[in-house]
């Protein structure tokens, strides 16, 4: 099995692969990842031309470090396998992911990986490309640790809250806070999907936010989803990556004194100690692992 790549991923960019305009702003914006879009946000007599759009915007602009990704049409639709093969054969080693939406079941993501196989051989690429999925189905709520676990290609589990809800059936007076039910609307479905992911090492991410006005209610969805484990958050708008590159971000503060927990406690560690307190604060075995989260996720950003 492959190691699998670590890429940051605290704003994810959804740009409309028809739009020329919007994917060469998207290229010159500050988000750690761009997924040019086959699926929603395309009308489907716009479908085909855009793989194409989609090829040029990849093969010719500067996309910097971002991570370059396109969402294809969803497996049951006629477009999926003609938008990889397009796709792939067209932008080869200036792809890095593709996204896959409304997946229900671990074979869904099986099939993705066995024609990107053959694709790889044929074109002679070297390095494989990632996989992304959208949990945004009922079923795929109810087999989220199956897919989890489907691919060695699979780098990214992604909470989708707007179609999820019609799979569900949510009441969409709920989603804006209409209603009284308590607490956080998706504080499961989040929890149960950053579970799974984090047990397969793959990240978790969470969805969109879609009145990007709300630059405080983005903020605090930005706030739920960070608390729970999520890695990063999609940004439908460029309005959204700023705050969300912010919150996804460690401070500072915390990854030095993280850094310096780590330290102390290898060093005690060395001389034959298992616990200690630095600036009054217990360090253990357990507490220096939650530090080491906020390192490693320090490291991938420079911070
Ligand atoms: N990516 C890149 N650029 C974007 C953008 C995006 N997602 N959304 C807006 N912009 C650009 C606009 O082109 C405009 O550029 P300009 O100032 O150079 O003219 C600028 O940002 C301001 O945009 P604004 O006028 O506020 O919005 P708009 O009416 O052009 O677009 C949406 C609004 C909602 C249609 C647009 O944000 C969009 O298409 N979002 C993504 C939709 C999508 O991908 N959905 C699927 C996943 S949920
Ligand atoms: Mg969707």
């Amino acid at each position: 099995m492959h190691q699998r790549p670590q890429r940051p991923r605290r704003s994810q960019l959804a740009v409309p692969g028809s739009d020329d305009k919007k994917m060469a702003k998207a290229a010159q914006s500050r988000a750690d990842h761009v997924f040019l879009d086959l699926e929603d946000a395309v009308a489907p007599s716009a479908k085909k031309p855009a793989r194409q759009q989609i090829v040029t915007a990849l093969t010719t602009l500067d996309w910097g470090h971002k991570v370059r990704c396109v969402r294809i049409n969803d497996l049951e639709t006629r477009y999926a396998y003609g938008d990889i093969i397009e796709v792939v054969s067209g932008a080869r080693d200036k792809l890095d992911v593709l996204m896959i939406p409304k997946v229900k079941r671990a074979a869904d993501v099986i099939w993705v990986d066995i024609l990107l196989s053959q694709l790889e051989a044929d074109l002679g690429l070297d390095r494989p490309i990632g996989i992304e999925v959208l949990i945004e189905e009922v079923e795929a709520m109810m087999r989220v640790e199956e897919i989890a676990f489907s691919s060695p290609r699979l780098e990214a589990l992604i909470f989708g809250m707007g179609d999820y809800s019609a799979s569900q059936g949510i009441d969409v007076r709920a989603i804006g806070g209409a209603t009284s039910y308590p607490g956080d609307l998706w504080h499961y479905q989040r929890n149960k999907m950053v579970i799974a992911a984090r047990a397969a090492g793959i990240d978790p991410i969470d969805g969109p936010f879609g009145n990007f006005r709300n630059e405080e209610g983005y903020r605090e969805e930005c706030r739920r989803a960070l608390t729970l484990g999520c890695v990063g958050k999609w940004a439908i708008h460029p309005a959204q990556i700023e705050p969300a590159l912010e919150i996804f971000t460690p401070d500072p503060a915390d990854v030095a004194r993280a850094r310096k927990m780590d330290e102390a406690y290898a060093e005690a560690e060395a001389a034959g100690i298992g616990a200690i307190q630095v600036d009054g604060v217990l360090v253990d075995a357990a507490s220096v692992r939650i530090q080491r989260n906020i390192v490693r996720r320090a490291n991938l950003v420079g911070v």
